[in-house]
């Protein structure tokens, strides 16, 4: 890789880094080569070396409007001579709430945390207070976070229409995989008669209506299907919007597919690139959370609501807000414009690829389609894709290792011509070398 020689300070850095942390980014990031960032602009990322990247990470989904745009610079700043963590709480917090409650269709009140694993758990909380029911049920290949109830998901050997489960990695309680949580199958009917057969036990249905690893746009008579099992069996129903929320629309998933939800998360988006999650949705389940002195269910958080994210959260879905009817539809454009000439060239080539792409959400896969759902995701090409991603970057372009990356505003037609070229060069040399 000619990488390696371009990142010499970067080298340097991993022994410290290695040394001190216990983790140094989330493990499903992963890069071919040790690199430290610098700083970032629009839709570009400079590392320690002066080396400069055109970021498709693009914070894992949360800077739709790219690095630093100028709206929420200057609102960062003016809070930062104002102060930054004041606990009694200001007036920002309710100005996010109030265009959140404008945008969202469920939305009738807020909770702020500063996560989407805090928002997904919170909502599991309610729901089981609510209904007075244990079972929270979530879809085979669904990402909800990093707490013990997120972490039961399908277990791929199990049979596909009537999954089991699996918790992700070691320290999880058993219980929590056996007797808190149930897994359903993705886009598959089979779901509505699981849900009628658990009814009794469910307390809430958690579904992303756009799935990161797996985003296909026509989910919309699914998501209607659900939100009439859920009604019809007193079961509630929570959006994880975690990603597609103002990013699919600028009312996310629920405008999207006009389905709305009893409850839904938000994160990244509404935080303007600083750590969030909320909560949302109808108000009488959402007036549960305890006030002080009554025996509800109990919300806090040292960060949640603070200043710095409010009005970074507020200065990007005002900008969205004011530009949305450029925005949704350039970005829906700029993605197709990548996935249709990337998929022509593996077409062409008969290479065993998949880009899927909904909206600005885009992931690749190294199998052959058509791919419905996350099963159909595996056996992969995983060396092909692994030389892949190194290829990639060596062309100057940052795609994660999760696989799953997104399109901002600050990304133009001519950054997207160059991503589309180097993602079809280097698909060209995995070919050269027999990988594809
Ligand atoms: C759909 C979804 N829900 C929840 C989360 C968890 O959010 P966070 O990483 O902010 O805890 C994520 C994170 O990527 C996500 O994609």
């Amino acid at each position: 890789m000619r990488l390696r020689e371009r990142t010499p300070r970067s080298r340097a850095l991993r022994p410290r880094a290695e040394r001190l942390l216990a983790l140094e980014a989330v493990p499903t990031f992963s890069l071919p080569v040790p690199l430290y960032v610098e700083r970032a602009d629009g839709a570009w990322i400079t590392d320690v070396d002066g080396n400069r990247f055109l970021d498709l990470a693009m914070g894992f989904g949360a800077l739709i409007l790219g690095h630093r745009p100028p709206e929420v610079v200057d609102a960062l700043r003016a809070q930062i001579d104002r102060g930054w963590h004041m606990i009694v709480p200001g007036e920002a917090q309710y100005e996010l709430a109030q265009l959140i409650v404008e945008a969202v269709p469920c939305a009738e009140k807020v909770l702020f945390q500063n996560s989407g694993t805090e928002a997904t758990m919170y909502g599991m909380r309610l729901a089981r207070a609510y209904t007075g029911k244990l079972r929270v049920a979530v879809f085979g290949g669904a990402y909800h976070g990093t707490h013990d109830y997120a972490l039961v998901q399908e277990d791929p050997l199990s049979p596909a229409r009537e999954p089991g489960a699996k918790s992700i990695g070691r320290g999880i309680p058993d219980v929590v995989r056996d007797q808190a949580m149930l897994v359903l199958p993705y886009r598959d009917p089979a779901a509505f008669d699981l849900i009628r057969r658990h009814r009794d036990q469910l307390a809430l249905v958690v579904v992303q209506p756009v799935q990161n690893t797996t985003p296909i746009e026509d989910n919309g008579a699914f998501l209607a299907g659900l939100r009439a099992v859920c009604s019809e069996c007193g079961v509630l129903l929570m959006f994880d919007e975690v990603v597609s929320g103002f990013r699919l629309a600028y009312g996310g998933g629920q405008e999207y597919y006009g389905v709305t939800p009893d409850l839904a998360t938000l994160g990244k988006i509404i935080g303007g690139g600083t750590a969030v999650g909320a909560l949302c949705g109808r108000a009488d389940i959402m007036e549960l959370f305890a006030r002080p002195g009554s025996a509800g269910v109990f919300a806090g958080g040292t960060f949640s609501g603070n200043p710095l994210t409010m009005v970074a959260g507020a200065a990007t879905l005002r900008a969205l807000s004011a530009r949305r009817a450029e925005i949704y539809p350039r970005l829906e454009r700029l993605g197709a414009q990548l996935a249709e000439a990337v998929q022509a060239h593996c077409e062409r080539h008969d290479m065993a690829v998949t880009l899927m792409h909904v909206a600005s959400i885009q992931c690749l896969h190294f199998r052959k389609g058509p791919i419905g759902s996350f099963r159909d995701t595996h056996p992969a090409n995983r060396a092909a894709e692994a030389a892949f991603y190194a290829l990639v970057l060596d062309r100057d372009v940052l795609v994660p290792g999760v696989h799953v990356y997104f399109l901002s505003t600050a990304h133009s037609e001519r950054a997207i011509e160059l991503a589309a070229a180097a993602f079809i060069q280097s698909l060209d040399d995995c070919r050269a070398d027999g990988l594809l």
